[in-house]
């Protein structure tokens, strides 16, 4: 990388021009007169981190004390942060993207689903924010999990490492914690199953320190760590194996209750479920806070080495997830994917320049809004940027921008199948997936929908249409039921119904400024 004179007077090369000394003093009083932020200054530092599938309904934060004290405590609180669609691979494609994915394309985690597909290496991911941050001059940097196709031998293998990236540390596949291979700036890189040399949480931690030390100090720089915490297989570091062995998934709420007045997949469970289903759950629910604590160890440890290289007060550091998560609501054992509170609702926390600590903010964010807010950051123009979402720096930090909540926003699923039956559920016959245990299935080709979620003033309505053969729909008024347990679609004058469906249709085919004003 060449020094592109990022902060201009600061290097020497300048030809003719007055001493940078009498350029600096020229710029401080113009900055004193027009009270603008001085345009070549260096934007700040940025770390994004991304964990998978965890959720913030069932207290997913509980156990990450060090990064609620260290982003939330210093910084925003977001308590009203969603995904625009509850599963991995199209989540991913969103953040990336800043876009819906009847705008980028990706539906579901197959390669034939646009997940790390081709066309998404020819369409959205060479659009994708971090080609425009690298633009800005930012040494940006990657590691983990990052799309669940990635690295098929069929979409370029590893030697496919997407546009803006100087440095490239990706799984291949899906979440694991060992037994897994990278791509390291396009090559090859085989793990085993030695705590010390492969966890990929701890791996994930010491490169991306390395890279802060290694930096070079006259660029802004970008990192994105996704580790594979909390997601399946759910393999904690040795040391926090007999962590929490009392703790059992939330009673509370819709905790086991049956799902009779919602769609046929909630309709489908037994409830009460079964002890073994309760205990697998339990077992899940307490594996996935073990795994945790490794990523809030990378969180201390990230943060640490920001002040101590007196970098933490010029950077931004973004703490999110996919996704949410269930166990046991509705009496659906273990996954995510469901239109529900648990499902579409994610932590954020960020911390940083112009954010006052402390603050907890109830300002509707979606995940679409990372990528225009990273932008935003980093000083481009966000006018000349083809997404959906828009920037939430005003929210946080209304001392630096201007900006107001948006009223109502879309979600949107395509429900993932399997053409053949499940040989260990034959009577379930084809057309479903993830259906363990007890056979109890989690989701179908028949299980595609969209929402229209209203947070406006009075209103707090989330209106749900399924692409199902009963064309069902479901809505709840979220102030006076947050569980979701009643769908009151029978129960609303029509005229409610016809307006939240009016929005649906008009999200459904939203793009850019349409999805940010909706009516
Ligand atoms: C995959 O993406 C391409 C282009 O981005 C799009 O034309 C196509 O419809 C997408 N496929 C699916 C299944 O949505
Ligand atoms: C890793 O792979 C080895 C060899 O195939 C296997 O014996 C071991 O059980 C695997 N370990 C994990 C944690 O998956
Ligand atoms: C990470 O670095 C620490 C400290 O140097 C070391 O003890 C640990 O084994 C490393 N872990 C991995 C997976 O590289
Ligand atoms: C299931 O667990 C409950 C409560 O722990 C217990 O009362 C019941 O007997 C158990 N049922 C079976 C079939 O083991
Ligand atoms: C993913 O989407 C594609 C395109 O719609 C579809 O052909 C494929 O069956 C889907 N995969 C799953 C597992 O549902």
């Amino acid at each position: 990388m060449t020094g592109l004179g990022i902060r201009s007077g600061a290097t020497g090369t300048r030809r003719g021009g007055p001493p940078a000394a009498l350029t600096l003093l020229a710029l401080l009083t113009c900055c004193a007169r027009c009270a603008q932020p001085e345009p070549s200054a260096k934007p700040s530092n940025i770390l994004l981190i991304v964990v998978d599938d965890q959720d913030l309904v069932l207290g997913g934060m509980t156990p990450m004390k060090k990064t609620k004290a260290l982003i939330g405590d210093a910084g925003a609180t977001f308590v009203n942060a969603f995904t625009v669609t509850p599963l991995c691979c199209p989540s991913r494609s969103s953040i990336l993207t800043g876009r819906y994915p009847h705008n980028h394309g990706v539906r579901n985690n197959s390669l034939s689903g646009n997940c790390s597909s081709s066309a998404w290496q020819e369409g959205p991911e060479a659009g994708a924010f971090p080609v425009f941050l690298s633009k800005q001059k930012y040494q940006t940097f990657f590691a983990g999990k990052y799309l669940n196709q990635y690295g098929q031998k069929a979409v370029g293998g590893v030697g496919h490492v997407p546009p803006g990236w100087d440095q490239w540390h990706a799984l291949v596949g899906n979440s694991q914690y060992y037994n897994y291979t990278l791509s390291v700036n396009g090559k090859e890189e085989k793990h085993g199953e030695r705590y010390e040399d492969d966890y990929l949480t701890d791996l994930m931690t010491n490169r991306s320190l390395n890279f802060l030390d290694n930096r070079s100090p006259q660029h802004p720089f970008f990192l994105m760590l996704c580790p594979p915490a909390p997601h399946a297989p759910w393999t904690a570091a040795p040391q926090y194996q007999k962590e929490f062995l009392d703790v059992k998934a939330p009673r509370d709420g819709s905790f086991d209750k049956p799902g009779k007045d919602k769609h046929w997949l909630l309709r489908q469970p037994p409830s009460p479920m079964s002890n073994g289903s309760v205990d697998f759950l339990d077992d899940v629910f307490r594996k996935r806070w073990q795994t945790l604590l490794s990523v809030d160890d990378m969180v201390e440890m990230l943060v640490k080495k920001l002040d101590s290289l007196k970098e933490l007060d010029e950077t931004y550091v973004f703490y999110t997830s996919d996704n949410g998560y269930h166990t046991g609501q509705f009496s659906l054992p273990i996954d995510k994917r469901q239109l529900y509170e648990f499902d579409i609702r994610i932590p954020l926390l960020v911390r940083g320049p112009g954010i006052k600590p402390g603050q907890t903010l109830p300002a509707p964010v979606l995940n679409i809004d990372l990528a225009p807010t990273l932008l935003d950051i980093s000083g481009f123009n966000l006018s000349s940027l083809n997404v959906d979402g828009q920037s939430f720096l005003s929210q946080m930090a209304p001392s630096l921008r201007n900006g107001t909540a948006r009223p109502f926003f879309l979600i949107e699923y395509t429900g993932e199948g399997s053409p053949t039956s499940d040989p260990t559920c034959p009577k379930l016959g084809p057309g479903v997936s993830h259906c363990f245990p007890d056979c109890v299935c989690e989701d179908s080709y028949n299980n595609t929908y969209a929402c229209v979620r209203t947070v406006d003033g009075g209103q707090n309505l989330q209106y749900c249409e399924f692409a199902d053969s009963e064309s069902f729909v479901e809505l709840y008024n979220m102030t006076a039921d947050p569980h979701q347990l009643e769908n009151i679609v029978k129960k609303v004058d029509p005229s409610v119904l016809q307006a939240m469906n009016q929005r649906l249709i008009k999200l459904q085919s939203c793009e850019g400024d349409s999805c940010r004003h909706g009516d």
